[in-house]
């Protein structure tokens, strides 16, 4: 067990909470789906809530899990700050806190003291690694258009780093534009339309999500523009849509961020009660799509 932490007794089945922030693109509906699967073939129960995105409402959520009495708590939050008294609340209750998918601000809560543990991807790797695709296949193309998700999430501020640090030790390479478009597809495009407008030369679109880089390409076309071929696209996630967007040569590159975490999860949450040491971050192994194999993979996509 960890010191300090709720603990988590062995049983049969369990009675689980899982807060989800959002449900407004594949990549959450895919994340859930995942959950209420491995709940299901492992039959325990799964109490879910939809925070629409909104934090307060999320707060209140877990409010009603430990009301509900759940064993533990998988919180899959949005923003790096607002979620923190909730997971106090959680752990004053004696409800241990996974944490899903993004970080709390580690100033302000930490793995194994605060709540259990961390799942959830390498953020700053799927930047390095589409800058990595980028610093072999630019062929010329090097000014730069980001759009960045939401503001504040780690995704948004760990995807940046990573890959502007990568292109930035690279040279050669020139971030024109960045600006956030939230992780929606909408804003996506009219965010790409006005960074464009602002950069006509801009030849490569770096999106933080599926969402945002199809939105790009929808403007693309609108002005008569070759997506993935007059301006190349990297994106983050890998959904069907969009690594069927390779195989049509409108997206280049996705690094994928794996939304599968009910095995991972639920793997956890036994080793725990088991007595097992729990890392502080448990990490999604992700795939890389480009044309070399976005044909073969597309069918595993969600
Ligand atoms: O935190 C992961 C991100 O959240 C995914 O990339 C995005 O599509 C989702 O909304």
């Amino acid at each position: 067990m960890t010191a300090g932490l709720p603990p988590l007794g062995q049983k049969d089945t369990y009675k689980v909470g899982f807060a989800q922030a959002e449900s407004n693109n594949p990549w959450r509906i895919a994340q859930t789906k995942s959950m209420q699967d491995e709940a299901a073939k492992l039959g325990y129960q799964l109490v879910y809530t939809d925070a629409q995105g909104s934090a307060a409402k999320q707060v209140s959520d877990v409010s009603s899990m430990i009301a509900q009495g759940v064993d533990v708590i998988f919180l899959s939050l949005r923003e790096e700050k607002p979620l923190v008294p909730a997971i106090r609340a959680a752990k004053d209750a004696d409800i241990p806190v996974v944490l899903f998918d993004r970080p709390v601000d580690p100033g302000l809560a930490k793995a194994g003291v605060d709540y259990l543990t961390f799942i959830g991807s390498d953020f700053a790797e799927a930047g390095r690694r589409l800058a990595a695709w980028l610093i072999k296949n630019a062929k010329g193309k090097t000014k730069i258009i980001e759009l960045e998700g939401t503001t504040g999430s780690a995704p948004a501020n760990d995807r940046k780093k990573g890959f502007a640090d990568a292109v930035k030790a690279a040279g050669g390479f020139q971030i024109v534009a960045s600006q956030s478009a939230d992780f929606s597809r909408d804003k996506g495009r009219q965010v790409a339309k006005s960074l464009l407008q602002a950069h006509p030369d801009a030849n490569v679109i770096y999106a933080h999500n599926d969402e945002m880089a199809l939105g790009a390409i929808a403007h693309l076309e609108d002005a008569g523009r070759k997506p993935g071929k007059d301006v190349l696209v990297l994106s983050i996630d890998g959904g069907k849509e969009a690594v069927q967007a390779i195989v049509d040569g409108k997206i280049n590159a996705i690094a994928e961020c794996n939304p599968r975490f009910g095995p991972i999860a639920f793997q956890t949450l036994k080793n725990y009660a088991a007595g097992g040491k729990i890392q502080p971050w448990v990490k999604n192994i992700d795939k890389f799509y480009d044309s070399s194999n976005a044909a073969a993979e597309v069918a595993g996509t969600y």
